[in-house]
């Protein structure tokens, strides 16, 4: 078995060590060895108690998620925890670091659990659609009681040793050399007679259970809307309170099983390996050193600036704010403040973190005070005179070596970059509204950016508790030109026949947060017509244009903001009400444009503004805009809310086929012209029965 998984007989304790890097992972090979390990220690006369540690940088990982959707192989992760757990010897589980999803029920499996103060333990297998397989659902309530065990496996959240410890998890947390810790924790029980404690002989604390499930119920629904495996977590944890363990651990295997299979799982295994896929960037080798960045400053203190710095005092890096203006930079500061105590008293921050990030978040208005920084980020109104005269200045004052980022959505960064003496360490770090929350960044690489700098900008990303995808420069990089493809689309629906609830209903019942015209109220619909007004004078074009978007600003009608866009909303409340004024406007410009209106199918609905997104996404991978398809998943994931159980519109495309995705836009391309070309890309792949994710990254 290689040796994966070492096994060391002195003395009365034996100690089995995992040595599977990076991440302990439970394969093939790791569940052997530690069965054959556990068999060899059972069967030494001198061994009397048994010592689990992981090597490396944590305890476990977790089954080994390349191994999903390929034949099982015995013995199963579960085979070996009942091993574990039926040893006649002592079995103590000594943590470090993670002990996750597999690697949390090998613990649940071993009659003790100690950790050092890097310990964390959690279930996360509901972030990949699946729920824990192997017992977690029936040992974890036994053990911490029903409702903190159907918090952890339904967040899928990480809790430290401390709330371990205090959550009965942990028998004790200990200090120094844990190994060494260990094999003296297993003296001791020895020593006081202690021996095996299986978890699933312990009673199931039953009260209050008829609520916290009610409870659970009410949130998954509310929280996971269109997900299979929320439900099948909370079955499971619920079976455990009425079944024998035999069997409950029976059913949360079938429900494994059907899971694992389910298109809602391969889609969120795809998105786990896709973010950290995008991390790597062809010639930008991983051993590349990353720039210290211990100070950060940004620049424009509005709606971006103000998330942009939370994300960073939110990751521990200082941060200085600066407004040219001093009651913008007030103002901002306020917000700022106001949007933590809301955290806190809400209980989602707990006050001494909040009080820490305000310590290291501090404003200023003259750029004299940011020299230092290790990177600024520029977030000041969208006109690129005023970009490059900040960029200028930026060069002026800050230090060589400093990081000049820009936070654009649509402007050229090269142009932008021209203006420095350092366009190599200028680079794109496109955040999303609220920035403070939306875990996107589009990092956009100009054609002269370093690759330290990319690489600086990469880990700056991850280290903030950010998910970053790299691109190239094009008008609206990869989203938000994916989003121009689909959002035109719907605009042209409504002049053919439909309405903007029916549309949104489409989308929304896909499982995207709001369809197109809710999200351009929630937005703010100026915005995109300055952009639209802009564009009009700068590219003329005859390309088919919506007239009705902008007839709708130019009655006053800016979105939620000003209590009616797309919709009508009532005062205080975001929920969206068809207007009759609208739909009396939509059918005016139909009847001028000379279109009749035609009733319009759900089906149609959905093509027509998604296969346009993933076309336009074939298009950005041609041009070699995007490095993978799997980043541009990453992008609409966590930047446009696109359905997890999707797995991202490129991952959507392969699962119904592109060949499919490519006759529906060759009729559409038919019916409504050019504007809908299947790009050659998908022809190509289509044609040869292939899939995006064949193309090689
Ligand atoms: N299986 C296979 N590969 C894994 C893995 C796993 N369970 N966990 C991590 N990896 C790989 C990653 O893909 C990555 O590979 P790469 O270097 O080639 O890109 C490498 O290990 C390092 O991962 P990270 O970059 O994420 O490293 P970090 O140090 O930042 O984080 C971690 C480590 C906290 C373990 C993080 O990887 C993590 O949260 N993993 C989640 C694992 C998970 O979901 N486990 C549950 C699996 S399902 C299960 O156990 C079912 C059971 O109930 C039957
Ligand atoms: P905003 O109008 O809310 O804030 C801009 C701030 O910059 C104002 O506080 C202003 O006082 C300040 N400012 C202007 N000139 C300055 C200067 N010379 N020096 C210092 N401060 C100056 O704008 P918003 O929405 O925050 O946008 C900022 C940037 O982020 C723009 O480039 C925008 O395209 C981009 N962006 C905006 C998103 C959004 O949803 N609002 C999303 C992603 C990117």
């Amino acid at each position: 078995m290689g040796n994966l998984v070492e096994l060391k007989l002195h003395g009365s304790i034996a100690l089995i060590m995992l040595d599977n890097p990076p991440v302990n992972a439970m394969s093939f090979a790791v569940r052997q060895g530690i069965s054959d390990a556990i068999g060899k220690a059972v069967s030494n006369a001198d061994t009397r108690a048994i010592v689990l540690v992981g090597k490396g940088r944590c305890f476990c990982g977790g089954a080994d998620i390349r191994e999903f959707g390929q034949p099982r192989k015995e013995p199963f992760l579960s085979d070996v925890i009942n091993l574990i757990e039926g040893c006649q010897k002592p079995v103590i589980a000594a943590i470090h670091g993670t002990a996750i999803g597999g690697g949390c029920e090998i613990a649940l499996g071993c009659h003790y659990r100690i950790g050092d103060a890097s310990a964390r333990f959690g279930q996360p297998e509901i972030k990949l659609g699946l729920l824990p397989g192997a017992g977690g659902t029936q040992r974890l309530p036994r053990l911490i009681g029903i409702e903190p065990a159907l918090e952890i496996i339904l967040s899928g959240a990480y809790l430290g040793a401390e709330q371990g410890k205090a959550l009965g998890f942990f028998d004790e947390i200990v200090e120094g050399d844990l190994t060494q810790k260990a094999v003296l924790f297993a003296e001791r029980l020895l020593s006081e007679g202690k021996g095996p404690r299986p978890i699933r002989d312990m009673k199931i604390h039953k009260d209050k259970a008829e609520q916290i499930f009610a409870a659970a119920h009410a949130k998954a629904s509310k929280r996971a809307r269109g997900l299979i495996a929320p439900e099948r977590c909370i079955e499971a944890v619920e079976s455990a309170l009425r079944v024998t363990v035999e069997e409950g651990l029976a059913l949360e295997r079938k429900f494994f099983d059907e899971l694992v299979r389910s298109d809602q799982s391969k889609a969120q295994r795809h998105l786990f390996f896709a973010e950290r896929q995008a991390r790597k960037i062809p010639g930008v080798p991983a051993d590349i050193p990353a720039r210290a960045v211990r100070k950060a400053a940004v620049i424009g203190c509005g709606t971006m600036g103000r998330g942009i710095a939370m994300s960073l005092a939110n990751g521990g890096v200082p941060v200085t704010v600066l407004d040219m203006n001093q009651d913008a930079l007030d103002a901002g500061l306020s917000a700022i403040h106001d949007t933590y105590a809301r955290s806190v008293s809400r209980g989602s921050l707990a006050q001494p973190d909040m009080d820490k990030r305000m310590a290291i978040i501090d404003g200023a208005t003259d750029y004299a005070g940011i020299g230092e920084a290790d990177i600024a980020i520029e977030a000041v109104f969208e006109e690129m005179e005023l970009k490059k005269q900040v960029f200028a200045t930026l060069d002026e004052v800050c230090k060589p070596g400093a990081i000049l980022a820009t936070n654009t959505s649509t402007l050229d960064v090269d142009e932008i970059a021209a203006v420095t003496s350092r366009p190599g360490d200028v680079i794109g770090t496109h955040f999303f509204s609220p920035a403070n929350v939306m875990k996107l960044m589009e990092n956009v690489r100009g054609r002269e950016t370093s690759p330290e700098v990319i690489a600086t900008v990469m880990k700056l990303t991850k280290d903030i508790g950010k998910v970053g995808a790299l691109v190239g420069v094009c008008d609206g990089f990869v989203g938000n030109r994916m989003l121009y493809a689909y959002t035109r689309q719907a605009n042209f629906l409504l002049e053919e026949g439909a309405l903007p609830h029916e549309v949104d209903k489409v989308l929304y019942d896909f499982g995207l947060p709001m369809g197109p015209f809710a999200m351009g109220d929630l937005a703010g619909l100026d915005v995109g017509y300055r952009v639209r007004q802009h564009r009009r004078k700068t590219k003329p074009s005859n390309d088919r244009y919506s007239p009705i978007a902008d007839r709708i600003v130019e009655m006053g009608r800016h979105g939620q903001k000003t209590g009616a866009g797309w919709y009508r909303y009532d005062k205080g409340n975001r929920k969206p009400n068809p207007d009759p004024e609208i739909e009396k406007l939509i059918i005016g410009v139909s009847r001028e444009l000379g279109i009749e209106r035609r009733e319009i199918s759900d089906r149609e609905i959905l093509e027509r503004c998604l296969y346009p997104l993933v076309n336009e996404g074939a298009k950005i991978l041609e041009e070699g805009i995007a490095i993978r398809p799997s980043d541009i998943d990453v992008i609409w994931i966590y930047g446009y809310g696109f359905p997890r159980g999707r797995g991202g519109p490129m991952f959507y495309a392969d699962l119904i086929g592109l060949d499919t995705v490519y006759k529906a836009m060759s009729r559409l391309h038919e019916q409504h012209g050019d504007m809908l070309r299947p790009a050659p890309l998908l022809e190509e792949l289509a044609k040869f029965g292939k899939k995006f994710s064949d193309l090689a990254s």
